[in-house]
Order: C-alpha cells, then sequence, then structure tokens
C-alpha cells in the first residue's frame, strides 16, 4: 500500500538485531493520522534519510544517543510537507527538515524543525550534502583534520555522502585525496567525477599493497569513516603529526563480537605515541553544533558554484526502507540513500 491521506503507516522496532539486522527486526503497521492539536502542526513525509547510525539505534548497547525501543518507530531524518498547520512560522505546504522518523505522518510543535520553504530546488538534499552528512564531513575535516595544502588525506566510503564531501573539500583546500571504496565502478566514480587523485578498492586481494603505493609520502589526515581491515593497512602510513577524524566504523556495527587477532591494539597505540598523531572521536551535533551556520554558507555556495558534487539514491516506498537500509551497512549504496515516501 502506497501512502494515502487516510492512515499513517510506521515502521516500528519489531526485536533486536543479533549482528546483522534482517526483515524480522522491523515491523510495518498502521494506524489512523493523529489530529493536530494547539501549536502544532502535521508533516507528511516526503523523503527518508537512511544512515549507518540507525543500526547503533536497534542496539540497547551503551552510546551517545538512546536507543529506540522495541515497539517504537525508527527513527530518522526527514524531509516532510506541512499538511495542517496551528503553528507560526509554518505554512501548509511548506517543505520542512524534521525527524519524522519512518513513518508516513508525524507531529510536530516545531521544535528542531527547518523551513525550507515553498519550492526548495532539492528538497532531499537537506537530508545529505546540504543536512548532517555533509555537516559531519566539513566539520570533521577542517576541525579535526585540520587539513593543509599539499598535505594527503585519505577517507574510505568515498562515494558516500560523508566520505565523498570529505574528498572534495581535501581537493579546495589544496590536498592530496586518496578514496578507499568498495569496487571498481566507486573508485572510477571518485577519481573521475570527484577529482580524487586515487581511489583503492578495499575489496582487492592486495589491497594494502595498493595503499601504500598510492600514498607514496604517507597520510597527514585519516578521516575515519569505516575501521575494520582500511584501518589496519592505514595505521602504518600516518605520518608523523596525522590527524584522524573518527567519525565512524561502519565495518564494525553489524559485529557481535572483536575482531580476531592478533590484538593490534598496542601496536595502534605504539603509532599513536611514536608519531604524536592526534586520533579524536566526535558526534557531530553534540561536537560542532555552533558551527552550522558557519557549515550552511560556506557549502550552500560551494554547491551552488558546482563545486562540491552530490551522488543521491532515491529508493520509492516505505515498505522498501527496511532492505534498503542492510544494503546500506554492506555498500549496496552508491551515493546518498534516501527513500521516496511520498508521491511527490
Ligand atoms: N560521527 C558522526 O557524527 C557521524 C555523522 C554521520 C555519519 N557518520 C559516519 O560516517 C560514516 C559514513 O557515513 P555515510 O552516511 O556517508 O555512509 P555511506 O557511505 O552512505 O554508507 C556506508 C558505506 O560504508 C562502506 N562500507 C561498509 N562496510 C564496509 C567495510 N567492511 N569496509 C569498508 N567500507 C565499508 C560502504 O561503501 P563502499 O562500498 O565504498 O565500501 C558503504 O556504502 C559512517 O561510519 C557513519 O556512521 C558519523
Amino acid at each position: 500500500m502506497k501512502q494515502a491521506d487516510t492512515a499513517n503507516r510506521k515502521l516500528v522496532l519489531a526485536e533486536r538485531p543479533k549482528g546483522e539486522p534482517t526483515l524480522d527486526t522491523l515491523r510495518l503497521e498502521e494506524e489512523a493520522i493523529p489530529s493536530v492539536g494547539d501549536n502544532q502542526m502535521l508533516l507528511r513525509t516526503e523523503y527518508l534519510s537512511l544512515d549507518p547510525y540507525m543500526r547503533g539505534r536497534m542496539s540497547d548497547a551503551p552510546s551517545y544517543a538512546a536507543p529506540v525501543e522495541v515497539g517504537d518507530v525508527m527513527v530518522g531524518g526527514t524531509v516532510a510537507k506541512v499538511v495542517t498547520s496551528k503553528l507560526d512560522g509554518f505554512a501548509v505546504g511548506d517543505w520542512v527538515l524534521s525527524q519524522n522518523g519512518w513513518q508516513d505522518y508525524a507531529l510536530s510543535d516545531g521544535d528542531g524543525v527547518t523551513n525550507l520553504g515553498a519550492s526548495p530546488e532539492h528538497p532531499s538534499w537537506a537530508l545529505g550534502i546540504l543536512g548532517m552528512p555533509g555537516f559531519t564531513a566539513w566539520a570533521g575535516l577542517t576541525q579535526i583534520g585540520e587539513p593543509k595544502p599539499g598535505e594527503t588525506i585519505v577517507v574510505a566510503a568515498a562515494t558516500g555522502p560523508v566520505g565523498a564531501t570529505v574528498g572534495q573539500i581535501g581537493k579546495l583546500l589544496g590536498c592530496r585525496v586518496v578514496g578507499i571504496a568498495g569496487g571498481p565502478e566507486k573508485c572510477a566514480y571518485a577519481v573521475d567525477e570527484l577529482g580524487f587523485d586515487a581511489c583503492i578498492d578495499h575489496k582487492a586481494e592486495d589491497f594494502a599493497d595498493q595503499l601504500t603505493k598510492a600514498n607514496p609520502d604517507g597520510i597527514d589526515v585519516y578521516f575515519e569513516n569505516v575501521g575494520g581491515k582500511v584501518l589496519d593497512a592505514v595505521i602504518q602510513l600516518l605520518n608523523p603529526h596525522a590527524r584522524v577524524p573518527v567519525c565512524g566504523l561502519v565495518s564494525q556495527y553489524n559485529a557481535t563480537e572483536l575482531p580476531s587477532g592478533p590484538d593490534r591494539m598496542n601496536w595502534l597505540m605504539g603509532q599513536i605515541l611514536r608519531n604524536k598523531i592526534k586520533v579524536q572521536g566526535f558526534i557531530i551535533f553534540d561536537s560542532f553544533g555552533h558551527l552550522y551556520p558557519d557549515f550552511a554558507k560556506q557549502m550552500g555556495t560551494w554547491v551552488e558554484g558546482g563545486k562540491i558534487k552530490y551522488r543521491e539514491e532515491v529508493i520509492d516506498g516505505l515498505e522498501n526502507a527496511p532492505e534498503a537500509f542492510f544494503g546500506l551497512l554492506n555498500g549496496e549504496n552508491f551515493g546518498k540513500r534516501v527513500i521516496r515516501v511520498g508521491q511527490n
């Protein structure tokens, strides 16, 4: 059943996954569309963002954010339209950036909702390059990575919304940029379309050798998106005074135990010590929320001027969100994955 004005479809967390989520993890339910009270508005979801952090919210392991409770609607960033409004500043038909979660309709009191106006040029981009992932790339790279012209930046998940943006900003700042991506097609895109200097396929058998060859002067900034064997291969290439913004570890999000040995922890710490490397984690809005206006201004100018490219992969239908999300964790996406929930 498609989105309708007669009922609210919602995907709720049915059970906490152990390892990879499955079709039993989420359940599609239907309920009445809620009625709007004073100082409220009703939002209809047009686009739902799929992001790796959502895997963490399915678990109840300690984290920086509370888990989704079993039976509750999955959380998620959305671009929505105002259907009914009893709230100043939001008119019927306005597009908004909101947190409706994985459902057709949500009530809002306007808290944390950004009005995108009556006809934004690319409404869904507020979930990607002009929103949280773009901000993550910009802030993590400039505030922690502190790249200087001529330095080498390495970033994995290089064609995703964060990695592709990190690499393109790196080029704008005069750096050499080496991407890491899953497969030759993604790597060709990173070099030919995004302007990376090189891109290495992490699925290649000789991945670590290729990465070494692609970084003859070592690595000054490693923007950590994935962890796992990519991190293993990077550690030995980090230069003295390298900076490592720790943004994500997507290769580990479905892991149920620590990776098998040998234990590299003391080697990693030794490298950090000997090379005086800065390793710093960040959670984008907690760490850098105050810089959002600076980001919005800078990125808006870059995107408008064609300096930064953005690739989006749109999948139709809320009912297809679970499988699309599982695929995202395994690299099936090519660009920023969003679900078109509405009929727009
Ligand atoms: N700290 C924060 O506040 C914050 C905010 C936003 C995002 N993040 C993190 O940033 C990272 C990128 O996010 P995104 O939205 O741009 O995701 P994304 O690139 O759209 O999707 C994740 C990508 O990770 C790659 N991947 C998956 N398993 C891998 C593995 N075993 N080894 C190497 N690569 C693997 C895949 O790309 P390939 O096919 O190219 O390998 C996949 O497409 C994620 O770790 C996310 O959690 C952090």
